[in-house]
């Protein structure tokens, strides 16, 4: 694999560190103490043209893969519902002793498909399951507790903030600090994202919707849920990385050669006043949770070749019995994908394919 760093590698680790949805949190400012700076106004709704720009603004264009999440490696298997959540959702995966295709992605974030994956807590997984009546149900989940923002206008605003000075390299701090103290959640993501280890494995960890959606029954009744996968494989979950900087595809090839990497699907129920439209705000306190089933992947393919390369990991693509809920981020997502889909599908086929002039600053070049 060919791996690229830019000349200043601590800037490239400052700046690819947590880089949920294209964050690239500028570990150098923060704890800068008190803030001066009046944080800029707030963006107006951004457009998924924007958006997509912004990032290639941030981190540089790597054509014909994704615009955020470019690094990761696709994986395939099955679900196999447990038959406890059909009560719940009408939806054929959740059937009793129902199987349903998996065709999936494991990945980090970052536009760079060279990451190193040290450089960064954050991993996604991304899933496609399609049950036995031919419905389909996409989702992408991080390993985060939260999301940053609860907004596409604070989103876009939190990434044009990154963009680095082309001066330094870096972001300006003062207005990125000022941002943080208008926006604690963010905050709290910052000190997580920088003092959590990164796994040495995709299969140790724990991945979340984070946004809400519903679970509609027989009856017409919807239920407000989240959704995680919980690991079944437990060990070294937070031993250090190797140092070669792909370890996390060496580590799944070396756990799929000796079986299947499983998963529980665990879907939790809102208590009333929980949030269901701020992906920002966890869910605390006791709650009912049912698990839906198990999720087990049994093969790996690069992504240059396997069927994930080029599905659009949509969240609003949802079966009969699951339903999104009004969290702005949902429809957002969908839009920003598919801006994204369209650039790197197009770039494949058609290698002369052009951008916009981005202004890109090509970190990791
Ligand atoms: C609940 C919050 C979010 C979660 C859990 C999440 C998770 C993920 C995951 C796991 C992927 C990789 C999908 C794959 O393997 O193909 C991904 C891709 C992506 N995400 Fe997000 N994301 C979130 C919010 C956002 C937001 C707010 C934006 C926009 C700023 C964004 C922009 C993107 C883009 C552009 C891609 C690449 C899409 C493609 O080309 O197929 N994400 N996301």
């Amino acid at each position: 694999m060919r791996v690229v760093r830019c000349a200043n590698a601590d800037a490239w680790t400052q700046l690819s560190r947590g880089a949920l949805a294209g964050v690239a949190l500028a570990a150098a400012m923060v704890g800068s103490g008190a803030v001066q700076a009046a944080p800029p106004a707030a963006a107006a709704q951004p457009t998924a043209r924007q958006v997509v720009d912004q990032f290639q603004r941030n981190e540089g264009v790597f054509r014909g893969y994704r615009r955020n999440h470019a690094r990761g490696v696709c994986v395939s298997g099955r679900f196999e519902s447990s038959g406890d959540a059909a009560r719940y959702s009408v939806a054929g995966v959740f059937g009793p002793r129902q199987r349903s295709a998996v065709i999936g992605r494991l990945s980090i974030p970052g536009t760079s498909p060279y990451a190193w994956d040290d450089g960064t807590p954050i991993r996604g997984m991304a899933l496609q399951l399609t049950s036995a009546d031919g419905q389909q149900w996409r989702t992408a989940m991080n390993a985060v507790p939260a999301f940053p923002v609860a907004t596409p206008a604070a989103d876009y605003e939190f990434m044009r903030l990154q963009q680095p000075d082309p001066a330094t390299g870096d972001p300006d701090p003062k207005p990125l600090a000022a941002f943080f103290a208008t926006h604690p959640r963010a905050n709290a993501f910052r000190i997580w994202d920088q003092t959590t280890p990164p796994s040495a494995s995709y299969a140790t960890e724990r991945y979340n919707s984070l946004d809400a959606f519903y679970l509609v029954d027989a009856h017409g009744r919807k239920r407000a849920v989240r959704w995680s996968m919980l690991p079944l494989a437990r060990d070294d979950a937070r031993r250090a990385p190797p140092a070669a900087p792909d370890f996390l595809d060496t580590d799944l090839a070396r756990r799929l050669a000796h079986g299947p990497v499983r998963w529980r699907l665990s879907i939790t129920f809102a208590n009333p006043g929980d949030p269901v439209n701020d992906a920002s705000r966890a869910w605390h306190g006791p709650h009912r949770q049912v698990i839906a089933g198990t999720l087990v992947i049994d093969a790996m393919q690069a992504q240059a070749r396997g069927a994930c390369r080029d599905i659009n990991f949509n969240p609003l693509v949802l079966p009969r019995g699951i339903e999104p809920s009004n969290d702005p981020l949902l429809k957002f997502r969908a839009d920003v994908y598919a801006e994204s889909h369209r650039r790197r599908v197009r770039e494949q086929h058609d290698p002369s394919a052009t951008e916009k002039p981005t202004g890109a600053t090509q970190r990791g070049h």
